[in-house]
């Protein structure tokens, strides 16, 4: 390829705007995330995570009766289509990752939520949300031997999903811990997951469609794989001496810290600080795992230098897996069910951009430069 052509091809598409959006604004120079009007620091720890949908989906936190109606509605729909659950069973039986499990079975949700079946365009979109926690709690509780926990409809839906779960009700802290993770995470601009949902929603595609396809390009390692290896590399550190020669061998090796770099933040997540807060608050409540805790922030620490010094001038900080893993970690979580917990989230932002990128009716459709051969000659296959 020559030199102009490739000043021409943006791979990565860094810097092209695609989209106008109302639903979140990344600023990756002043660290600064607003979702739907409000910075994240303001609502994140506050909301419920129904609130945050509402924002999302209507512009507008909900008023009190809202509030019970989208509650009402959720709490309604989070029980599975039968062949949905035989599905998760024959997953959980080959031990598929989670992901991939959530992925098969988000598609299988067609069955009852098909958009030619309904005249309200909004049953499809409650219908998944309401559905992807039983999903993902279904298949965990499989995949450990354990019979599925019907969902509770007197529980909103973070104490509903650790319900699902763990068999129990949780406690109220780490409700609210997960209410703030849900809302930290749920829409984040033009991520890879929401532009992959952008474009099948700009082709007239279904909104199960559209989450599918996200999900994924969510489950990579470079968008929202991370937080499982970000646990294990603190797991596999241990002790606090072991985090400089840890790091460092793995920066020698030319291997990635998972937890740190962002392509939008050059300064730090402002997700990471409101994680960070919520880890800290819960254990200041003794909910929370305090040599964990101190280990998380050594380690955070030990990889901030030692990225300065190995990768200088490329600025890179914490982003928001490094603390999503402790937070969930937490409030007794798998490390395998950490990204379906993030798309739990995210679906939220998905739906909200889908009908955001319908309603301006445009196909997205970039170009590319061709760079193979040409004029080539058809040859017979008996003389190839
Ligand atoms: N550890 C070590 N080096 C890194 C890291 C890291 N985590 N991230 C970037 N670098 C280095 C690269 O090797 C590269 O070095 P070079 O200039 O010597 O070649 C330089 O920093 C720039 O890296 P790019 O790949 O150009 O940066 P990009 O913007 O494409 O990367 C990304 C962003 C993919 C998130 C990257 O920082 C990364 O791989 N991080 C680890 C995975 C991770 O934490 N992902 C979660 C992201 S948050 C989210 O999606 C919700």
């Amino acid at each position: 390829m020559s030199s102009e052509m490739s000043a021409a091809v943006k791979s990565g598409l860094d810097g092209v705007v695609a989209a106008a959006t109302m639903l979140s604004s990344v600023d990756g120079e002043a660290g600064e995330l607003i979702i739907g009007g409000y910075p994240l620091e303001e609502v994140a720890g506050r909301a419920t995570f129904e609130e945050t949908i509402h924002l999302l989906w209507y512009g507008a936190l909900p008023t009190t009766a809202q509030l019970r109606d989208i509650k009402g509605v959720l709490a309604a729909n989070r029980s599975l289509p039968e062949a949905t659950f035989v599905l998760i069973q024959a997953a959980a039986a080959r031990k598929i990752p989670a992901m991939d499990a959530l992925r098969m079975a988000l598609d299988s949700l067609s069955l009852e939520l098909h958009e030619a079946d309904t005249n309200d365009r909004m049953t499809p979109p409650f219908g998944l949300i309401a559905r992807i926690p039983t999903i993902i709690a279904s298949y965990a509780r499989a995949v450990a031997g354990a019979e599925a926990v019907a969902p509770d409809p007197e529980l909103g839906e973070a104490a509903n999903y650790l319900y699902m779960l763990h068999g129990e009700r949780a406690d109220d802290e780490h409700v609210r811990a997960l209410d703030t993770y849900l809302n930290t995470v749920v829409d984040h601009g033009l991520n890879a997951s929401t532009f992959t949902a952008r474009v099948i929603a700009s082709t007239g595609s279904d909104v199960v469609s559209a989450l599918v396809g996200a999900l994924g390009a969510l489950k990579g390692p470079l968008h929202g794989g991370a937080p499982g290896p970000a646990l294990d590399m603190v797991f596999e550190i241990g002790t606090p001496e072991r985090a400089e020669p840890v790091i460092r061998a793995k920066l020698e090796r030319g291997e990635r810290l998972m937890g740190f770099g962002h392509r939008v933040y050059k300064v730090r997540d402002p997700r990471a600080d409101v994680l960070a807060a919520a880890a800290t608050r819960l254990l200041a409540r003794g909910a929370a795992d305090a040599t964990l805790y101190d280990l998380v922030h050594h380690v955070e620490q030990t990889a901030l230098r030692l990225l300065e010094e190995y990768k200088p001038g490329r600025r890179l900080q914490t982003n928001v897996e490094f603390y999503t893993a402790l937070v969930l970690h937490s409030i007794g979580l798998e490390t395998e069910l950490f990204t379906p917990t993030f798309a739990m989230s995210r679906a939220a932002g998905w739906i909200a951009h889908y009908f955001e990128q319908q309603s301006t009716g445009r196909l997205v459709r970039p170009q590319s430069i061709y760079t193979g051969p040409r004029d080539r000659q058809w040859v017979p296959v008996e003389e190839r």
